[in-house]
């Protein structure tokens, strides 16, 4: 026998039993997001190696070690989309989307980040996600939060909390970076070699180390918040007011500053403390400086993105309901020649109601063994295909849940009879 070849460490399979709770995400999330104006937009998983480096930022770990980049044929580097929005910002702008209207997409599809796997992080994940572009103002916030909550109670997920920040405004963050810079300088030596190397260059990454090591210095270092501009300030305090008077919870986190550079004013990330140390299930905020640095014309932003994996997770150990992927009706068939009709009537069935999800039995089998199967199957109803009957032109009809005795019904008020007990 030859040897096995095994996936990739931190590249999952989807298995039939995890696509029905991705189903019912997928479903609830459309749907949310049809209620609040959002269309889709599918891109490439592949992008230039650039466009990462000038969106996420070039000394942030995504794009210093975790992105996958190779060469093309002509020497071009590309790299693996290691988020979506640097992906549908380059789009939006290629694609003419943003023309002074509100413009709101959603997208879903596989991340690609080379960390080190571990429960809940993995080096392909998906993430479904929303960008909008256009409002400066913090009503556009309010509702990516709202759009976040409904699509949690929606799930039936409980227990998530809203972290929420403020990063001001470019300028206020130079300010606020020489007062770090100064703070961190003063406790280089417990600093690790990274944060070291960022203190100069991109000294709030040095904020979202996660280095127990460093957990200290970082708690004791000086707050953005208070040193934000007048305006992101007001910003802030405005989206707090929409919250508090829509009744939505969240804690003011000083230390939420994302581990990418595009942010400006509110960033936020919803946790949960059920899944160990992975424990952000969405996360996301303003980028209103990102259209132009990539060459739009400037134009404000905003948007999140959820984990699929982890919200996976939340939704098996909180047991929320899940679509039924089993079938509807399953058919069991008899007798010589009743294979053969029960395909055939099965296929009529199948036009007559196409809401209705049949199995046939298939390969054979006495009739306990197929019954057995259809017990097992899930299915609701069983329908048996004897000989007899269906030279008299009927079938027998269980019910699977209810367990009432079986009935006979005539092949003609077949599908209506399956219509009633199943709707
Ligand atoms: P992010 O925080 O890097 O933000 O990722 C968003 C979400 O993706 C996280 O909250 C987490 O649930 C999930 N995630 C991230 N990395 C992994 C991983 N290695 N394995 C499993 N799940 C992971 C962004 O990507 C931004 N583009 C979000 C955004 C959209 N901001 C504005 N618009």
């Amino acid at each position: 026998m030859s040897q096995t070849v095994p996936a990739i460490r931190g590249m999952k399979d989807l298995l039939p039993g995890e696509s029905a709770i991705w189903r019912t995400l997928s479903r609830v999330t459309e749907s949310a997001f049809a209620s609040y104006g959002y269309q889709q937009i599918s891109l490439p998983i592949v992008e230039r190696t650039e466009l990462f480096k000038r969106a996420v930022g070039e000394v942030t770990d995504i794009v210093e070690k975790e992105m996958y980049s190779f060469e093309d044929r002509k020497g071009d580097s590309l790299s693996l989309r290691p988020e979506g929005t640097a992906g549908v910002v380059r789009a939006a702008i290629e694609n003419g989307l943003i023309n002074g209207q509100t413009e709101r997409l959603w997208y879903s599809g596989p991340m690609f980040r080379y960390e080190r796997p571990q429960k809940g992080r993995y080096r392909q994940f998906h993430q479904i996600g929303v960008e909008a572009f256009g409002p400066p103002g913090p009503d556009l916030d309010a509702e990516l939060i709202f759009l976040g909550q409904r699509i949690w109670k929606n799930l039936g997920l409980t227990g998530i909390t809203l972290q929420l920040n403020s990063l001001g405004t470019a300028e206020a963050r130079q300010v606020y970076r020489k007062v770090l810079i100064d703070y961190l300088k003063q406790h280089e030596s417990l600093l690790d070699e990274d944060s070291k190397r960022r203190l100069e260059r991109n000294p709030l990454r040095v904020l979202d180390s996660k280095n127990p090591a460093l957990a200290e210095v970082i708690e004791q270092a000086p707050s953005l918040v208070d040193h934000l501009d007048e305006e992101s300030a007001q910003h802030f305090q405005q989206l707090r007011n929409i919250l508090d008077a829509a009744g939505v919870e969240y804690v003011i986190n000083p230390r939420l500053v994302r581990g990418l550079d595009y942010y400006s004013r509110t960033v936020f990330e919803w946790t949960t403390t059920e899944l160990g140390a992975q424990d952000a299930v969405c996360s996301g905020g303003r980028y209103d400086d990102l259209v132009p640095m990539l060459g739009g014309k400037p134009v404000c932003a905003a948007g999140w993105a959820m984990g699929i994996e982890r919200i996976t997770a939340l939704m098996q150990s909180q047991q929320c309901e899940i679509d039924s992927m089993a079938a509807d009706v399953f058919i069991v068939a008899v007798g010589e020649g009743s294979e053969q009709q029960a395909l055939v009537l099965a296929e009529r069935l199948r036009t007559e109601q196409p809401q209705l999800k049949f199995q046939m039995n298939m390969g054979g089998g006495s009739f306990k063994a197929q019954f057995k199967r259809a017990d097992k199957s899930g299915a609701a109803i069983a329908l048996i295909l004897g000989e007899d009957e269906l030279a008299a032109g009927r079938v027998g009809l269980k019910n699977l849940r209810s367990r009432e005795d079986q009935e006979t019904v005539d092949v003609d008020q077949l599908a209506v009879r399956l219509a009633e007990t199943v709707g």
